[in-house]
């Protein structure tokens, strides 16, 4: 059967079951699991059974996709400065490349349901493609001249779509620059303290407890709340445990819409990476409902159970919420940046850390015995601090809870994280060190990424030639 055929029936039968019994007992109760025609790549797994997030359509075909595919990233790629973005292959004057390679759309690259063909960052490419285009660089660049084909993204020099670490003049900016770092050097960044989108309608006093059902039933929970900033703000039990709309009425487990009512960007962007990427609007799965009809529910929370990466036995039951690495009324700095993480995770890199020096710095911060700012937890890295304008148009520093925001091409993690404290040399030459990442950070790096020394090489030329 021809692929558009088979996405048609596809297709049909999953519109049918609208209304359709008939599609209900075809599709065994409405598991849509033995639709799946090939294993998905890493990135999607978690949304795998939400077909229609990708196939918006049976018969848009690349289109289609592409709409859905640039609905979910572009921002993303259009922040990172995307080197190779469509527009480029729409322009006439590359149109003999467009022959080669159809660049303008991301299935070119981004097969799904490809698991022989499928490497990291779900592409769907051999290593050697950036050839197909620029065979001929070692004319301009004789630096070049003999390289492998297939290294031009594997050695830390560049990416397909996000290079904003590894450009020339970014390399050239940063020659020399703190390369081995005694720890005396270690630049602070000084964060203002974490602010919020909240703006609470009515501040109350502690004395004001006034949720109907919940008026200090558990002293504890009254304890570990007044020592919050929610208790410091006016953030009564009424804040969380009340509905906006129907004050008299209590809500006994507060979810996250509750908390995205505050914490906007928070939400936001924890509905963006792999945490929390399950309960972004819109995404639904097949399931039974009480007639037996197939029926489409929202997703669930994701589970450690579900995971491709190691977690740990004793976590799998747990749902990812706001409350899991938060308490639902006590927070706790050191169980939100590295306790919780290390509950689940359960990884070389992650088991490695708390013997790294990274940790070591950590651990002399939450004593005191060092300013805020130079310790390294898990969230240093993975949940950094960004400064963006928040929904009342402010200049705001806030967590940015999309984990997989820097995670991969790792260079990412370059700007906003690594070069705060440490050199560019040094950092790329970390991060190009698989070794290194396993053990999470411990020892000088053994790779060397030779981009910059060519760079430094030109700077030298040009300065001769003048
Ligand atoms: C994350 C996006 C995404 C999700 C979710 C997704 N698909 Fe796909 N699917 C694709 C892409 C991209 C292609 C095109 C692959 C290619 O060109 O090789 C595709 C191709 C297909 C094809 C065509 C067969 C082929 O060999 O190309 C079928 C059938 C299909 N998908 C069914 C499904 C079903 C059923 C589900 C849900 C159980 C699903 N897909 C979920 C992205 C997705
Ligand atoms: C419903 C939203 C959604 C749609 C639609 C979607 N993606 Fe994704 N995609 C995600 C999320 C969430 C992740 C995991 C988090 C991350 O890696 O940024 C992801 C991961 C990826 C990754 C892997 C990143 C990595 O580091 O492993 C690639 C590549 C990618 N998507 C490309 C595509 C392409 C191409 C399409 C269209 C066929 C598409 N996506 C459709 C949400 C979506
Ligand atoms: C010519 C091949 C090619 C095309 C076309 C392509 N990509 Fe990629 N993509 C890659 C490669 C290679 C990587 C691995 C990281 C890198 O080199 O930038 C990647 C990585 C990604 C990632 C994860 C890393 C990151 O930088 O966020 C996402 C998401 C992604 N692509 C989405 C898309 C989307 C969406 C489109 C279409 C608008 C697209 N890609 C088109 C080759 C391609
Ligand atoms: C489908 C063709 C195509 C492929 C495949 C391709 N490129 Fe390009 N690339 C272009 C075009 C077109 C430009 C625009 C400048 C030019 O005309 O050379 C460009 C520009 C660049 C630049 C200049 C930086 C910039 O922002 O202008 C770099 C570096 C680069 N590509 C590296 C790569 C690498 C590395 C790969 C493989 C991961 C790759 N390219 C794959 C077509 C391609
Ligand atoms: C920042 C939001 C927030 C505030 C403020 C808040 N709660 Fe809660 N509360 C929650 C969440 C979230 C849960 C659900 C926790 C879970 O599901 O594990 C919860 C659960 C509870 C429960 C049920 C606990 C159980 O384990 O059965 C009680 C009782 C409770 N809260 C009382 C209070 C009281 C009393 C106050 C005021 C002193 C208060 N809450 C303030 C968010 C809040
Ligand atoms: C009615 C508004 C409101 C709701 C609902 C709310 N918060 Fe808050 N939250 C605030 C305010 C105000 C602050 C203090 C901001 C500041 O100090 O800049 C805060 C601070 C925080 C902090 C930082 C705590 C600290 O001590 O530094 C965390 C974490 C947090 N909230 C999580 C949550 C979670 C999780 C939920 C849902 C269970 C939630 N909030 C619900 C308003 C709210
Ligand atoms: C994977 C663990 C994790 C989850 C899940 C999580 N957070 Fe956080 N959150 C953190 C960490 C870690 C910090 C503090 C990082 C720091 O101090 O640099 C933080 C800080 C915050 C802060 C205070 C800093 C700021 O940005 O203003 C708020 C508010 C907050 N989280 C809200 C939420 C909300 C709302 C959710 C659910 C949508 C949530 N968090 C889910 C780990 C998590
Ligand atoms: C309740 C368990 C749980 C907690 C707590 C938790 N995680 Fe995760 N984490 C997961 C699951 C499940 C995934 C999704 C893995 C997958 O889809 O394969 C994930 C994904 C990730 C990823 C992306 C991995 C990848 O390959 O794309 C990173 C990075 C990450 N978590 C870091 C953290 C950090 C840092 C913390 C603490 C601030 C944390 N996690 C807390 C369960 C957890
Ligand atoms: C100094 C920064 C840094 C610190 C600290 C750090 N990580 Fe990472 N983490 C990275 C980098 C870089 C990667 C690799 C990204 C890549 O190349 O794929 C990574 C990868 C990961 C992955 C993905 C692993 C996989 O196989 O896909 C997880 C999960 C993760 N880290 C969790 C954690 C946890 C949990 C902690 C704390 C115990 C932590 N990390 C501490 C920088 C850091
Ligand atoms: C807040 C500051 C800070 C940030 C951010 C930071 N580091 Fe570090 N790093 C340190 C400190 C402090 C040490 C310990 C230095 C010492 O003991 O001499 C260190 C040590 C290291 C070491 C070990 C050096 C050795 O000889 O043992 C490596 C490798 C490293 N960092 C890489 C990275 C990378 C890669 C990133 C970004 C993903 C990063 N660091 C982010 C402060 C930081």
């Amino acid at each position: 059967m021809s692929r558009t055929k088979i996405l048609w029936i596809v297709w049909v039968l999953l519109t049918l079951t609208a209304g359709g019994y008939a599609a209900a007992v075809i599709l065994e109760g409405g598991n849509r699991d033995f639709l799946l025609i090939g294993r998905t790549t890493d990135g999607h797994h978690q949304i795998e059974l939400s077909c229609d997030a990708c196939h918006t359509s049976a018969f848009g075909g690349e289109d289609d996709l592409q709409k859905a595919c640039v609905n979910c990233h572009g921002a993303e790629l259009k922040t990172a400065n995307d080197s190779h973005p469509k527009s480029k292959f729409t322009n006439p004057r590359n149109a003999d490349r467009v022959a080669k390679l159809d660049a303008r759309y991301c299935v070119t690259c981004h097969r799904e349901h490809k698991p022989d063909i499928t490497n990291a960052m779900a592409v769907t490419m051999p290593d050697d493609y950036c050839f197909l285009c620029h065979e001929d660089i070692a004319k301009d660049r004789p630096s070049h001249a003999g390289l492998p084909f297939d290294g031009c993204a594997a050695a830390g020099c560049h990416n397909f779509h996000d290079n904003r670490a590894l450009y020339e003049d970014f390399l050239e900016k940063h020659i020399g620059a703190d390369q081995h770092l005694p720890v005396q050097k270690v630049a602070l960044k000084i964060w203002t303290a974490p602010e919020t989108d909240a703006k609470p309608a009515k501040p109350l006093t502690a004395a004001a407890m006034d949720a109907p059902s919940y008026k200090a039933e558990d002293p504890k929970i009254v304890t570990a709340w007044a020592k919050t900033a929610h208790a410091a703000s006016g953030v009564n039990c009424s804040g969380c445990h009340t509905k906006r709309t129907d004050p008299d009425n209590g809500i006994e487990r507060p979810g996250m819409a509750v908390c995205a009512a505050c914490h906007k960007d928070q939400q936001a962007t924890f509905v963006e990476g792999k945490h929390g990427m399950r309960l972004r609007e819109g995404l639904f799965v097949s399931a039974k409902s009480s007639f037996g009809l197939f029926d489409a529910t929202p997703m669930t929370p994701m589970t450690p159970d579900a995971a491709r990466v190691p977690m740990k036995a004793d976590a799998h039951g747990t749902a990812i919420g706001c409350e899991t690495c938060h308490g639902a009324h006590g927070y706790d700095a050191a169980k939100a940046q590295v306790d919780a993480c290390m509950g689940c995770h359960d990884d070389a890199h992650t088991k490695a850390y708390p013997d790294s020096p990274h940790a070591a710095a950590w651990q002399v911060e939450a004593q005191g015995l060092a300013p805020k700012g130079t310790g390294v937890s898990c969230a240093t890295c993975h949940l950094p601090r960004v400064q963006h304008k928040n929904s009342y148009g402010e200049e705001r520093v806030f967590v940015t809870h999309n984990q997989n925001d820097n995670l991969r091409p790792n260079e990412k993690m370059v700007r906003g994280v690594c070069l705060d404290c440490h050199g560019l040399e040094f950092t790329l030459d970390a991060l190009a060190d698989p070794a290194l990442i396993a053990n999470n950070f411990k020892g000088q790096p053994s790779r060397h990424v030779e981009s910059i020394d060519w760079v430094a090489a030109r700077l030298k030329k040009r300065g001769k030639a003048q």
